[in-house]
């Protein structure tokens, strides 16, 4: 019997190298040598304003749902097929999901059935690029800037995949990446958070770095506990 493995992690030969010359360097976490070596490479080829590696695309789904600032009773719209952690991210933080039927040729949200999904309570829009490949990003384009929504992209599968000439995770105010052993880049497990709206930039390196308080509540703690 032929035994078929649910997937291959993608190796390309270097690793052992690297991660020699990582334990030579003495810096084994985050943030060094090679963390930057990836911030650089998918800022100059994707032309994000922004990368940040995380310890897993639902890492960086969390972040994205902190970013734009979840409140209870939010609604965010999804498509009814995706991974857990879509959703997870956002309704963790309070929002209600809001599920739009997906397309029969793409598995991905159908553009069709947003809007009628839409209330005054639409915090976000989260797409999927179901398998790398692009959801119709000219008409939810659209529909977002029309009742002022954010789109969120989770690109879990499509790094590098396009849309119409453009990058998919470069068209949303933040997209998310997984490097996932099941993904076609993979560090065993990871990912990261793209930036495209600038407004966005500092906050997430301090929620990246686990600082949840944000630098102004914290001054304003400060003032009031230590006078
Ligand atoms: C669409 C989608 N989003 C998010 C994730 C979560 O990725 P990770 O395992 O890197 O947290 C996956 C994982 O398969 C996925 O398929």
């Amino acid at each position: 019997m032929i035994k078929i493995p649910f997937n291959k992690p993608p190796l390309v030969g270097n690793e052992f190298e690297y991660m020699q010359q990582a334990i030579k360097d003495g810096h084994i976490s985050g943030d060094g040598t090679f963390t930057k070596k990836c911030h650089h490479l998918l800022e100059g080829s994707l032309g994000v304003v922004k990368s940040l590696l995380t310890t897993s695309c639902t890492h960086a789904l969390e972040m994205a749902a902190l970013l734009i600032d979840i409140q209870l009773g939010d609604e965010v719209i999804f498509p009814s097929f995706t991974f857990v952690s879509t959703v997870n991210a956002f309704v963790l933080r309070g929002a209600i999901p809001v599920f739009a039927d997906i397309r029969p040729d793409t598995l991905n949200i159908d553009e069709n059935e947003i809007q009628k999904l839409i209330s005054p309570k639409t915090k976000a829009l989260v797409v999927v690029h179901y398998a790398g490949v692009g959801c119709e990003m000219d008409e939810i384009g659209e529909i977002a800037e029309h009742y002022g929504v954010e789109i969120i992209e989770d690109n879990a599968h499509g790094l590098f995949g396009k849309y119409k000439g453009r990058y998919l995770g470069t068209i949303g105010s933040l997209a998310t990446q997984s490097f996932h052993e099941t993904k076609n880049f993979s560090c065993g497990e990871g990912g990261a958070l793209l930036i495209n709206d600038p407004q966005y930039s500092e906050r997430a390196e301090i929620i990246r770095e686990k600082e949840l308080i944000e630098a102004g509540s914290l001054g304003v703690w400060w003032i009031n506990t230590l006078g």
